[in-house]
């Protein structure tokens, strides 16, 4: 069964697809979604496809609607959801019908992206956060949305994650291999942008995306992205598009807080002990440049 319930050690379980040893969220509208996931390292990619790469819960929305703005070069609200250009949740065909310019966004490790857009050279936006928001960011992203089935606490949820039991895989498989692949292909067309300097200074980053983009674009204009895309702007205008039926009380928190350091709110010392030996372990070759505040 692709559909498997993943256990804590007090058995609480995260219900998620298994793909080939990997786990995604599961998504009830994609028929046989555990082969369409399987053939995304096929799927034909075009020139102007730009993707966004990045580990569940590190600003994703946040960036795709920067970039399908900055894309269209219209400040204007996108009225669509970024899940309907997720390549883990939509299918080959609705993939190949999304108009062009797509701007494209995954979850999935470098190995998984369709080759034929490493083939291309299209860009690729690469977004980071520090992975003790991302742990937090993810607990109630899972306790939330009622298609995990997840009712476990923080306390056994933090080893969770530091295992890598969750839809993703590990941070730290998942940020190494980004990094490794940026080594190895040190020409190849990809920007990595921290969550953290876009909250400290989202203009610059929206700017530097913009050159990087190669997108004609005034100060007055990107000013205006930077506004709509402020958290409590997308907060409002975006979190309606959500639906309310998918989250636990019937209330989307896809826009929870959006800031840097809630973390501090929710580790316990022993906690910050643990993952910062974690952290140091795994990360210590890494030129990977996380900061857990601002
Ligand atoms: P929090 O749960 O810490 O609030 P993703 O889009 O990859 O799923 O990431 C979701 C995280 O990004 C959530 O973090 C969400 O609130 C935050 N986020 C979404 N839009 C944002 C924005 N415009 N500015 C800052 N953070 C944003």
């Amino acid at each position: 069964m692709p559909v498997v319930r993943v256990p804590d050690e007090t058995g609480h379980t995260l219900t998620l697809l298994e793909v080939d040893g990997t786990y995604r969220a599961t998504c009830s509208s994609v028929p046989d979604h555990e082969n369409e996931v399987r053939s995304i390292p096929t799927w034909l990619a075009r020139d102007d496809d730009v993707l966004i790469c990045s580990y569940p819960k590190s600003g994703t929305h946040w960036l795709w609607e920067v970039t399908s703005m900055l894309i269209r070069n219209k400040a204007e609200r996108i009225p669509g959801e970024k899940e309907s250009a997720m390549l883990e949740l939509i299918q080959q065909s609705r993939f190949d019908n999304l108009p062009s310019p797509r701007v494209l966004n995954t979850h999935v490790q470098y190995g998984h992206v369709p080759k034929d857009f490493l083939d291309r050279r299209c860009k690729i936006l690469y977004m980071i956060r520090n992975p003790k928001d991302v742990s937090v960011s993810f607990f109630n992203h899972h306790a939330k949305l009622l298609d995990y089935e997840f009712t476990g606490p923080w306390e056994t949820y933090l080893p969770r994650f530091l295992r890598g039991d969750v839809d993703g895989g590990s941070w730290f498989d998942y940020t190494l291999s980004w990094e490794n692949f940026i080594l190895q292909i040190p020409d190849y067309p990809i920007l990595a942008i921290y969550y953290e300097d876009m909250k400290s200074n989202p203009f610059r980053e929206i700017q530097r995306i913009a050159t990087f983009l190669e997108v004609p674009c005034d100060v007055m204009f990107l000013e205006r992205v930077t506004q709509l895309c402020d958290f409590n702007t997308m907060k409002t205008d975006k979190e309606r598009l959500e639906d309310a039926a998918d989250w636990r009380g019937g209330k989307s928190d896809m826009y929870r807080k959006g800031k840097v350091g809630d973390w501090k709110n929710w580790f316990t010392v022993g906690q910050n002990d643990l993952f910062d030996r974690v952290f140091a372990e795994r990360m210590h070759n890494s030129k990977t440049n996380i900061r857990f505040s601002l």
